[in-house]
């Protein structure tokens, strides 16, 4: 689908001219409406990436020339609400119950004869829907406008969090009103639903967080409901949430069945689970809830059981509820799958922050469709909790997470066995390297920083913008380099040669002597970015930057005690102890002398005291869109070395924002704070006055 620019048509006229823009936004929004649908609701898009971008780049265009024209539910308009301090609390139209559950085909048959009863013994119709294991979120629409989204919070009461809301993209920001006329839903809606967070996008959630040194969510349902109620929408968005509806709750009964509930949902443009079944009788239920017990497995996101509703809405109200739940629907919830094994061994995996996890080997045994091998067992208090030895017989599950865990110990079947204890290795299993578990710490680390496991990670993130900047280093070429053995420690880095990289896959002489000279430029880094490097746990780019003023040289930072560090400002005992642990590892010791003898810079620079102007002290900065002049690197170090700093979000504590061309949300939320706004000009003059 194309969209054509009409501005050249109507410069005649300046009101024709800004009737046709208008109409031209108007049109863009409802193509990008309707791309959007088909794309997160559907998940059947009909253009391309690229092409969906033309659309919406083009349209923020436009609203960039003509603000007056923008309106709150522009596709636009997503991310754009303020980061907050807290939620507001709001009450709920009507409660938001839970569901009664049930585990057995018993159960369900005794819930189903209850039901008849009540309906005087005639036949009753069901609903059979998957139980999306998420959170639960209302949705309120007045005239056809996205006004509110609430959590459940405790069902009385919930959390207005509807800037967040506004990020998941299969959640419409408008209804067209003639869809909702045809509903016959023309006053305000109110529907229900559970936030989700997809299998993949934990995943990929999870990769960073432990890349970042963050933990790791459990399982989607926590990051989900942890996600959705994140201060900063702009993070929310990144998170990739997805809204799927089951319920309206608007007061005039306009529907008289569920399912047709479900397909005016689906009409509205609302994202509707499209495995839901109409069920004659409970045996359709049954069957429908075998079906999905290993099929749930397929599926691109969890689902913890199968929930059955009274399809007629009339029985329904008849039914009413309980004070916690409905009478007229039950949760089936799928037993996790179990199954008795024997632990053969217990071995170590280094993770890519050190972490040593203690993994169960298993007899194997057939789980839930898959031959299972290995189970997690997380850590050492978690084996001490177990009280689990090699050789034990013991129960293996598979819940909604996909690694399997050993639950607990037959310690019944002990008799007779030959049982071994198993001990934390006190040395890295990979490399020999010294392991250490932190003070209120679960996991155990391997602190050498060139253990193998640890090496891709470790590279990766030297290499990262933030650090030593060496871009041509990408995650395929850090693999060959790790993978081929030309690089085991950060330091090899440095002493790579041409024939050595060209004789990896697909890389030329050329590519070859461009990554030489960037790792080469890279040697220039300051101080505190050679800190930040290291990756030492809890250093922070923050962090490195206040050590290495505070200590001038890495020698004086890898001499001083855990007390001498602590003087440092923002570094508690944690921190303290984890630098003071790097700087003993003898390996680490060697890896500095090394990164030294290549001629990576070991002293602070001075810092330039001409610049040192009151004004700047103490100012913070926020930096966004393009600059001409100025790397965005170039503008932070600018700034910093006059005294200011340079922060990444706008808040009340922002006091400039410099906005390049194309700038981002920041450029908004600085104008409805009332920030004061440099352009690139602006930016040079302050620093000519000083
Ligand atoms: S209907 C009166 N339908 O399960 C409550 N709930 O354990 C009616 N859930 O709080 C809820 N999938 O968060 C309904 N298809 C579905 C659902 C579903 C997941 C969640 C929901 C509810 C919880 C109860």
């Amino acid at each position: 689908m194309g969209c054509t620019p009409k501005l050249h048509l109507n410069m005649g006229s300046m009101t024709s001219g800004h009737k046709s823009i208008h109409q031209e936004i108007e049109n863009l929004r409802e193509q990008i409406r309707h791309h959007e649908h088909r794309y997160y609701v559907l998940d059947d898009p009909e253009i391309s990436d690229p092409e969906f971008d033309l659309l919406m780049n083009r349209l923020k265009k436009l609203e960039a020339q003509h603000p007056e024209l923008i309106t709150p539910d522009s596709p636009s308009r997503r991310v754009g609400g303020k980061p907050r301090e807290g939620f507001v609390q709001v009450a709920h139209s009507a409660p938001m119950m839970s569901l009664d559950n049930v585990y057995t085909e018993q159960e369900l048959r005794d819930f189903d004869r209850k039901v008849r009863e009540a309906a005087g013994n005639g036949k009753v119709g069901y609903v059979a829907e998957l139980k999306l294991d998420g959170m639960s979120m209302a949705v309120v629409y007045h005239r056809g406008a996205l006004q509110r989204a609430i959590t459940r919070g405790n069902g009385i009461v919930g959390e207005d969090v509807t800037e967040n809301a506004r990020t998941i993209r299969s959640l419409p920001l408008s209804l067209s009103p003639a869809r909702l006329t045809k509903a016959h839903l023309d006053g305000d809606l109110e529907v229900r639903g559970e936030v989700l967070l997809a299998k993949k996008a934990f995943d990929r959630l999870n990769d960073q967080r432990e890349r970042a040194g963050l933990p790791k969510f459990a399982n989607p349902r926590n990051a989900a409901a942890g996600s959705i109620r994140l201060l900063e929408p702009s993070i929310v968005a990144q998170r990739q949430l997805d809204y799927f509806c089951y319920l309206i709750t608007t007061g005039r009964p306009v529907f008289t069945e569920q399912a047709q509930v479900l397909s005016t949902l689906a009409d509205l443009g609302f994202k509707v689970n499209p495995h839901w079944k109409r069920c004659a009788s409970i045996e359709d239920v049954l069957e429908f809830c075998r079906s999905w017990e290993d099929r749930r497995e397929t599926l691109p996101y969890e689902i913890d059981g199968i929930v059955v509703k009274v399809n007629s809405l009339a029985l329904q109200a008849e039914l009413g509820s309980t004070a916690k739940a409905p009478r007229w629907a039950v949760a089936y919830k799928y037993a996790a799958r179990q199954v008795v094994t024997q632990v053969r061994d217990v071995v170590v995996s280094v993770g890519r922050t050190g972490a040593l996890t203690p993994v169960a080997i298993l007899e194997p045994v057939a789980l839930g469709g898959v031959t299972v091998g290995r189970a997690t067992l997380h850590n050492e208090d978690e084996i001490r909790r177990l009280g689990l030895k090699i050789g034990d017989m013991v129960v293996v599950e598979r819940g909604g997470e996909v690694i399997p865990k050993v639950v607990r110990v037959e310690t019944d079947e002990r008799q007779g066995r030959h049982l071994r204890e198993f001990d934390m290795p006190l040395k890295c299993p990979v490399c020999g390297g010294k392991v250490v578990r932190e003070e209120g710490e679960a996991a155990s680390r391997c602190i050498n920083i060139d253990c193998p496991a640890r090496l891709r990670e470790s590279i990766r993130h030297f290499a990262g913008r933030r650090a030593m900047a060496i871009d041509g280093l990408g995650d395929v070429l850090v693999d060959q380099l790790v993978e081929t053995g030309l690089v085991r420690s950060l330091a090899d880095l440095y002493e790579l040669r041409e024939d050595d990289l060209t004789k990896l896959a697909r890389m030329g002489r050329k590519s070859a002597q461009n990554i030489l000279a960037e790792i080469d430029q890279s040697r220039k880094r300051p101080l505190d970015r050679l800190i930040f490097a290291l990756g030492i746990r809890f250093v922070g780019e923050r962090t490195a930057g206040i050590l290495a003023e505070q200590f001038g040289s890495m020698d004086r930072l890898a001499e001083a005690v855990v007390e001498e560090l602590q003087t440092a400002a923002e570094v508690g005992p944690k921190v303290a102890a984890s630098i003071y642990s790097f700087f003993k590892e003898p390996r680490n010791r060697e890896l500095v002398e090394r990164l030294r003898r290549q001629g990576l810079q070991m002293k602070a620079q001075e810092k330039r005291v001409t610049h040192r102007d009151s004004r700047l002290v103490g100012q913070t900065f926020v930096l966004t869109g393009t600059l001409q002049k100025y790397s965005r690197d170039e503008a932070k170090e600018k700034i910093e070395s006059a005294g200011g700093h340079v922060a990444g979000l706008v808040s009340k504590k922002t006091n400039y924002v410099v906005a390049g061309s194309d700038p981002g949300s920041k450029l908004e939320k600085a104008r409805t704070l009332g920030i004061k706004i440099l352009s690139e000009e602006d930016f040079d003059e302050l620093f000519h006055e000083s």
